[in-house]
């Protein structure tokens, strides 16, 4: 009976979201701005729960809403904070984290990425709770996948809750745009490359890109559509040399692709970048499916109104992250936070935000009907393809280690010197990765 009720508010949540667009969109900010927090339901007898995200843009404020329906519908006794502060892959977001926690004010929950982000950073801090009660609650080890469960766990504590699962390796395109050049969709960079000459020969922009976060994006989604799913994956584990003739070819291959993209890509946000596919300004642009969300919050259909494709070289692998949630040790309202944990690792919770956010559920049991063609599409690849993580949303590298590639790509694209790069993440590795 619980559960019938629960899919019902679901569908209820549902109907508002759609309805809802215009409330939506006045919670979305501009870049490096604060959305939140902002009380987004009426105040409950039970306080408030403040939640933290970077979900601001297009798709993912609406997908936050839905979500945020099904809470309020399911736990009326809380009211909602949003405090998602703007910024693609939670850049400005996650400074403004650092800053509370080591001011220790947390939030009640926040957003992150399973893997070495959660593990190697708020794990090792000590700064959150382990939530296998929860999980044996929610019965959730039954339905979370258990590729999934590993990057959130260590001896035995389970330290998130998986909303969902985002592929990083797409190549979205404008169909016009290329059926009017004449160009096929590439699917190796050799391709993109022929497509691209093509492309400026008619005035377009080959690939939309934009700060530097997009750069790192693009440098990951390079390095396994040149080297392969094992040899990349085998730089995240030290089996895999960062001074070898693999990388050094994939750093030439970016650099090449960084030729081709649009001149002002430093000002723009990922979905400034985004924009540019949708006016037909650029053919190309490579980024995690979130950019679906951002293409039907726009009114484009999937198909006719845009085209996706695993991103150059990168057929039959899935580069994959997962947004999850966390209970912080010292949670101002902790009861608040766990009653949005269950919502967030819900079915309900899954299947009201998943459709709109570009994402497929954590959850192995979400309801396929809600999901539109690009995401069953991403449902299948998920189960069949071969998996492996992204760098820039948190999966294979900790912050430490990230942020010394940051620093090597930001100097790459100021001078373009290769070699300094690859001495640059050959150093990082030994600095902050698993290599000695
Ligand atoms: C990712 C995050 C996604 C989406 C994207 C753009 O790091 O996992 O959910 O928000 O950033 O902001």
């Amino acid at each position: 009976m619980k559960s019938r009720l629960v899919i019902a508010l679901a569908a209820l949540a549902l109907l508002a979201a759609a309805c809802g667009d215009d409330e939506a969109a006045e919670t979305t900010a501009a870049p490096g701005t604060t959305a939140g927090p902002t009380e987004t339901t009426a105040p409950g007898p039970a306080g408030s729960v403040e939640v933290f995200s970077w979900w601001t843009a297009g798709g993912e404020a609406e997908g936050l809403e839905a979500m945020l329906g099904v809470f309020a519908a399911t736990y009326p006794e809380f009211s909602f904070e949003n405090a998602a502060v703007a910024g693609g892959a939670g850049t400005n977001a996650r400074a403004v984290l650092a800053t509370r926690l080591s001011a220790n004010d947390p939030p009640d929950s926040w957003q992150g990425h399973a893997g070495q982000e959660l593990i190697g950073t708020y794990v090792a801090a000590g700064q959150l709770e382990p939530l296998n009660f929860l999980y044996d609650e929610e019965g959730w080890l039954d339905v979370m996948p258990d590729t999934l469960i590993p990057l959130m766990s260590q001896d035995g504590q389970i330290y998130s809750v998986p909303v969902n699962i985002h592929r990083a390796n797409v190549l979205w395109y404008d169909p016009d745009v290329l059926s009017d050049a004449g160009v096929d969709v590439p699917t190796s960079w050799d391709d993109f490359f022929a497509a691209a000459e093509t492309l400026q020969g008619v005035g377009i922009t080959p690939l939309a890109m934009g700060e530097q976060w997009t750069s790192m994006h693009l440098f990951e989604t390079v390095l396994l559509g040149t080297m392969g799913a094992d040899a990349y994956s085998g730089l995240w584990d030290g089996s895999n040399d960062w001074s070898g003739a693999d990388v050094a070819a994939a750093i030439e291959t970016f650099a090449e692709a960084l030729e081709v993209t649009n001149s002002d890509a430093s000002t723009l946000s990922w979905d400034q970048a985004a924009q540019l596919v949708v006016d037909g300004d650029a053919a190309f642009t490579i980024m995690g499916d979130w950019a679906e969300g951002f293409f039907k919050a726009q009114g484009l259909e999937p198909g006719p109104g845009f085209g996706w494709a695993p991103s150059p070289g990168t057929d039959g692998i899935f580069q994959f992250l997962s947004d999850s949630f966390v209970l912080p040790r010292g949670a101002p309202n902790r009861d608040g936070a766990i009653a949005w944990l269950k919502v967030a690792g819900s079915k309900a919770g899954q299947d009201a935000f998943n459709p709109i956010k570009g994402s497929i559920p954590a959850r192995t049991d979400g309801d396929r009907g809600l999901y539109d063609a690009y995401l069953q599409s991403a449902m299948d690849d998920w189960m069949s393809d071969t998996v492996v993580g992204s760098l820039t949303h948190g999966v294979v590298a900790n912050d430490n280690w990230k942020s010394e590639i940051d620093s090597a790509i930001g100097l790459f694209l100021a001078d373009g010197d290769a070699d300094a790069f690859q001495d640059a993440l050959v150093d990082a590795c030994a600095s902050a990765g698993p290599c000695s």
